[in-house]
């Protein structure tokens, strides 16, 4: 069973691919998390996230030992993270280790759940389901902002929600692989929902395709 969660960021995708895993015994795989490595690795070498060669590099030689990195979740990684991925030779460098994940789940799962972008277009367009998880860029900008709070970070909102745009614009526009619903997801808007409507909202869906037995 693999299921396709993708959408922009502070969406909630990373909340519902977790709580889905747990439900249905999935691997679960935060997809973002390889870009935003791939971008820490080449402004930490002293590289402008958009130099093509240098991000090619920092892609083909990504090891576990990357991921495991504690400052992943930060907003400037996240924009370094958004310029990289416009990168086809990055996107193709991650493209068979996310392929791979959902084909053979690390441990005794019986598949998986991926979130990112293009999951349910590129990665995994045979999922059983997709999910597309949105809502509008000020709730999302809300959600961020307190996020960065609650982890004792300062963040100024009028920033946090021009940062967000901003990453919006690059992820929906780039030439490969742009954020976009597959034309067979279901299209969740979170605005005014919370995590357990979310939820319920995405299980109806994914038994209506009965798959999950
Ligand atoms: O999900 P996230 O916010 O951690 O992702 C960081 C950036 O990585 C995002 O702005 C675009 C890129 N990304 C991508 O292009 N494709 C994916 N499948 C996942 C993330």
């Amino acid at each position: 069973m693999i299921i396709a969660i993708d959408g922009p960021a502070a969406a909630g995708k990373g909340t519902l691919a977790r709580r889905l895993a747990r439900h249905f015994g999935l691997a679960v795989l935060d997809t973002g998390l390889l870009y935003r490595a791939v971008g820490l690795k080449v402004v930490r070498q002293g590289d402008d996230p958009s130099d093509a060669a240098a991000a090619a590099a920092a892609a083909q030689g990504l090891g576990p030992g990357d991921l495991e990195v504690s400052d992943l979740r930060g907003e400037a990684v996240a924009a370094a993270a958004s310029k990289v991925a416009a990168i086809p030779a990055v996107r193709a460098a991650l493209l068979d280790f996310q392929k791979n994940f959902a084909d053979h789940p690390p441990g005794s799962a019986k598949g998986a759940v991926l979130d990112g972008r293009d999951i349910g277009t590129v990665v995994c367009p045979d999922a059983d389901a997709k999910i597309f998880i949105t809502a509008s860029v000020e709730v999302r900008a809300r959600r961020r902002l307190k996020e960065l709070r609650d982890r004792g970070l300062e963040a100024i909102p009028s920033r946090v929600l021009h940062d967000m745009k901003e990453r919006d614009a690059r992820d929906a526009q780039r030439h490969l692989a742009p954020l976009e619903p597959a034309v067979d997801a279901f299209v969740c808007d979170t605005s005014d929902r919370d995590a357990d409507a979310v939820f319920a909202a995405a299980l109806e869906f994914i038994r209506s395709r009965n798959i999950s037995g």
